[in-house]
């Protein structure tokens, strides 16, 4: 209303304070998802400075990590806190375990100078279809909990509980797959618009992973100029609109399904949307650039989807590498960072969508340990126990960048053999023994990579051995492996 009546009388008055506005309002512009599943972790601080230096301002952690809150503190970068899933059933079942996880993470944190707290996500993808029913039942009461516990302790106008949910919530059906015919999925459509109607109720938005990138992942018929932002031929027509890339229609989808379940009005927040640079064929730093670069240009420009006008709120999936994720999904899913293990920029981003030849600044005062690799020794004679040596260095590490489509996949026989052996002994902190293989492997100094494969040296900070998920996968892949190995020797 103010506004209007500037407007009649000072346009330009109106043209600045939006200006002010858009440019100190931390909540604009584009968040990142910061995930920890990696061996040796950057220190925080470091982390942090480069969020700011970068224009990050908003960010998403997928546990409420001490270090990095420590180090967000002070910093007015907003944020989103998850609560991991093998925590829903306990918040689901006590309001007290609820209260608790708010009292030691968000209001200890949450005070002027503090940490920019404004949204615990409740949950990762708990409706994902491969987790079948696990958290189907316990979502909601969970997230009824924490936003409780959220207004028990006087947060509740300032900080709101989301839930980050999969694309596959969502879907056309194949006899008429475009937007508009979109509802939620039928075995968790309830459960799904109970959800919904909570968080409305609450003002909390819908939050949504969103993928091109696998949608073009494992179907070569998907037209690959429609995964991207700059146009295709064949656009998809739903009514009057028209598609020329899947994630308007992807998200569209949404918007059509929160309409016929009657919340047309719901502020979405694109939790997660981004393109690994290794481990696929279509995952490589051009192609991840093409997709970043396109898609802050346009979530960012306020021309919105063919559904729904405006910008749209993105955190991009991921600011660095994680070697330590489970590889279930595919080999892509250690190379989703913007940044390397180490910090440094991939490629040139903008983070304003104006499409500018843009440096991203890395992460400074990083340590590495001394520049030195484990290889395959050039004087060994007996190659028996290779294949089974490779095996158990890749299993125990990350041989990711080998496969078909990788940077890697070029390696010789010895190659990959060197390569096994390197990833086992860095992301065992170098330590000496580590690198002997039976006699197969030895240390040099002398830099194996090429133009197109690296072989890394490890960061020379914290290494912390995850035992959940990533790294669980592992460890259940060496027993199986053990088990042969046993079986063998008898
Ligand atoms: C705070 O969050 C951390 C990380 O998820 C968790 O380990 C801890 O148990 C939480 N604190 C409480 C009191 O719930
Ligand atoms: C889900 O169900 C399938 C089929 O019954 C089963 O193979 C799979 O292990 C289940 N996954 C989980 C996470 O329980
Ligand atoms: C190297 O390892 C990768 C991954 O296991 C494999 O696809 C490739 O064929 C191997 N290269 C050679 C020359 O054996």
């Amino acid at each position: 209303m103010a506004q209007t009546r500037a407007l009649e009388y000072d346009h330009f008055l109106v043209l600045f304070l939006v200006f002010v506005m858009f440019e100190v309002s931390s909540g604009d512009g584009v968040g990142v998802n910061w995930g920890t599943m990696s061996t040796h972790h950057l220190p925080a601080d470091n982390v942090v400075q480069m969020l700011r230096e970068n224009r990050f301002n908003k960010l998403k952690l997928f546990e409420a990590d001490k270090k990095i809150l420590d180090a967000l503190i002070g910093s007015d970068i907003e944020v989103m806190l998850a609560i991991p899933n093998y925590m829903l059933l306990e918040m689901s079942e006590d309001p007290g375990a609820a209260a608790s996880w708010v009292y030691a993470n968000v209001s200890s944190y949450f005070y002027t100078g503090g940490v920019n707290i404004k949204y615990v996500a409740v949950g990762n993808e708990p409706f994902l279809r491969t987790y079948n029913d696990t958290y189907r039942y316990i979502t909601l009461p969970a997230l009824k909990n924490i936003q409780q516990a959220l207004n028990d302790a006087g947060l509740g106008s300032k900080i709101k509980a989301t839930v980050p949910f999969n694309a596959d919530i969502y879907n056309s059906p194949e006899s008429n797959p475009v937007p508009s015919a979109g509802g939620f999925r039928d075995e968790v459509k309830d459960l799904t618009i109970g959800i919904i109607q909570f968080l409305h109720l609450n003002n909390a938005p819908f939050t949504v992973n969103i993928y091109p990138f696998l949608s073009l992942y494992g179907n070569d018929y998907f037209p690959v100029d429609f995964a991207f932002f700059e146009g295709t031929n064949k656009p998809i027509r739903d009514g009057s609109l028209l598609y020329t890339n899947v994630f308007d229609a992807n998200f569209d989808t949404l918007v059509w399904s929160l309409d016929k379940a009657g919340y047309p009005d719901m502020h979405i927040i694109v939790g997660e949307v981004g393109w690994p640079t290794d481990g696929d064929k279509n995952a490589n730093i051009e192609n991840a650039k093409k997709f970043s670069q396109g898609l802050l240009k346009h979530v960012l420009s306020g021309a919105g989807t063919p559904a729904r006008k405006g910008t749209i709120d993105v955190y991009l999936f991921s600011l660095l590498d994680e070697n330590a994720k489970s590889i279930a999904p595919g080999n892509f899913e250690r190379h989703w960072g913007i940044f390397e293990y180490d910090g440094k920029p991939k490629y040139e981003l903008d983070l304003s969508g104006k499409m500018k030849n843009k440096g991203l600044a890395p992460v400074e005062g990083v340590a590495y340990m001394p520049r030195r690799w484990c290889v395959l020794n050039p004087h060994a004679d007996d190659f028996e126990e290779l294949p089974d040596s490779i095996d158990y260095a890749c299993s125990l590490s990350d041989c990711t960048a080998l496969g078909y489509g990788s940077s890697c996949n070029h390696l010789t026989v010895e190659g990959n053999a060197s390569y096994a052996f390197n990833m086992y002994y860095q992301m065992n902190s170098q330590e000496s023994w580590n690198c002997d293989f039976s006699g197969l492997a030895m240390v040099t100094d002398g830099d194996p990579s090429d133009d197109h494969c690296q072989f890394p040296v490890m960061i020379a900070h914290g290494s912390s051995l995850l035992l959940r998920g990533g790294i669980l996968d592992t460890l259940l892949a060496v027993v199986g492996q053990c088990i042969v190995f046993a079986l063998l020797l008898c």
